[in-house]
């Protein structure tokens, strides 16, 4: 079973990675293709770094005017690359690189579920961050960035799922808040999706999520467990937990499959953060459940939505509010030419400066504490105030205790939920099938 995962996830790195060398850009700059021995090698030039900006929402975007800042007063050239929306996807790709060695990219963005995965081929950076240096950060993401004793990765921003809902709509309806439980959701979501598709608009739902086939498919599925008591999937001492014998994590997948197609949309298993932020922003859907950063794009100029909705903490189910602790973080490739200036660039995109830009312009959370206190920071974001709570609150996928792992029981784990979305599975068999398969991974132990 390990060998046919892997070679599943190296033919979809093969496919994917062609994809993103197609992306880069790197035809403006003549070179297209990152493989290119000594391509980025100018001895007697400036030093030509490479960056994985990401690219959700104003991610890239925002990081391109940073490594502008950074490349006029270092005189470096940075080369951004805009990696892609799909977590998943994006994994594949920094693999592949990592498994030929590649020197075309200097500096990775890692998810916080990849540090024990990609550690192998990150630079260890105690020798350029010192305790001192890291004392400001999220000392829990710093733990969570250090394998074995080395520190691989320095905390970028931080995120966690979270609910948005429409102010206006909620008045409109008579309800004086946002759901605090699911089956408050439910119902609010209908009286409101029938009230405006009475008033004309057949495009409008009553909740959209992430439900595609991928890493943000296992984040939602996972606040839907937490929310029940239904666990996290592997739990923290390695047992199994997605298991045919787990009543709470049946219902709740139940619950899910029958959002789609009534409250939700029916391409619901197609939908990714991007899409169903597309939906909401045009101002239809009533409630929808993302990360922070669609924060500030929906309150951006030109959004329909401006200043017509708010965003608070997921709806409860038996077990409280659950929200899947997200965010990224910046390292240095092994195979890096410029080590030292790489890790400069990491600690010029991690510092305070550009971590207030990107709260401020992007809604990105800091993963340095200070800046919660920050009143420009706050004032852009008022909800930041309680976001603090939901971070130290939010539930961790199961990453380290499955270590290199976590990709393939991930994987498991988001297939069959897309199939019980998709009714072609019922949750009973589907959770059948995460046992066998999580069972088969772990062997003797993760
Ligand atoms: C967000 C989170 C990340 C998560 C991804 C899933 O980018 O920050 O942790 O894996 O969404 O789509």
């Amino acid at each position: 079973m390990r060998r046919l995962v892997m070679i599943v996830v190296l033919l979809v790195a093969v496919g994917a990675g062609a994809w993103f060398y197609l992306d880069l850009g790197l035809d403006d700059v003549g070179l297209g293709g990152l493989n290119i021995p000594g391509f980025n090698q100018a001895p007697d030039g400036p030093v030509v770094l490479t960056m994985d900006c990401s690219s959700v929402g104003r991610e890239y975007e925002l990081c391109v005017d940073r490594l502008e800042v950074f490349m006029e007063r270092t005189g470096y050239r940075v080369i951004p690359k805009p990696g892609p929306t799909d977590a998943s996807l994006h994994l594949s790709v920094l693999q592949e690189l990592s498994l030929t060695r590649s020197q075309g990219l200097d500096v990775y963005a890692v998810d916080v579920i990849w540090p024990g995965i990609l550690a192998e081929d990150l630079l260890d950076l105690r020798e350029y961050f010192s305790p001192a240096d890291l004392s400001d950060f999220f000392t829990a993401i710093v733990d969570n960035n250090t394998v074995g004793d080395r520190l691989v990765a320095i905390p970028y921003y931080t995120d966690a799922g979270l609910l948005y809902y429409r102010t206006d709509l909620l008045e409109r309806y008579g309800f004086d808040g946002p759901p605090a439980s699911w089956a408050e959701l439910e119902e609010m979501a209908q009286v409101i999706q029938a009230g405006e598709r009475a008033a004309g608009n057949d495009a409008f739902w009553g909740f959209v999520w992430q439900g595609r086939q991928n890493e943000g498919l296992t984040c939602d599925a996972l606040e839907w467990f937490a929310s029940e008591g239904a666990g996290r999937i592997v739990e923290i001492d390695g047992t199994i937990s997605a298991t045919p014998n787990n009543q709470q994590a049946i219902e709740a997948l139940g619950r899910a499959q029958r959002w789609v197609g009534t409250i939700s949309p029916e391409n619901s298993p197609e939908i990714d953060e991007e899409a169903s932020r597309a939906i909401w922003q045009s101002g239809n859907a009533a409630f929808m459940r993302n990360w922070p950063y669609a924060y500030a794009l929906g309150n951006s100029e030109d959004s329909p939505v401006r200043g017509l909705f708010d965003v608070g903490p997921l709806p409860s189910g038996e077990a409280g509010s659950a929200a899947t602790l997200g965010g990224w973080q910046l390292a240095v490739s092994k195979y890096s030419r410029f080590p030292d200036e790489a890790a400069e660039l990491v600690r010029f995109m991690t510092g305070t400066e550009t971590q207030k830009y990107l709260a401020i312009e992007g809604s990105y959370n800091p993963t340095r504490l200070s800046l919660y206190n920050d009143p420009d920071i706050l004032a852009a974001n008022p909800f930041f105030g309680s976001m603090l709570d939901i971070l130290n609150g939010a539930v961790a996928r199961p990453s380290t205790v499955t270590g290199t792992d976590y990709e393939a029981v991930s994987t498991v784990f988001h297939t069959q939920v897309n199939e019980v979305l998709r009714g072609e599975t019922t949750p009973e068999q589907a959770l059948r099938t995460v046992e066998q398969n999580l069972v088969s991974l772990r062997g003797e132990g993760w």
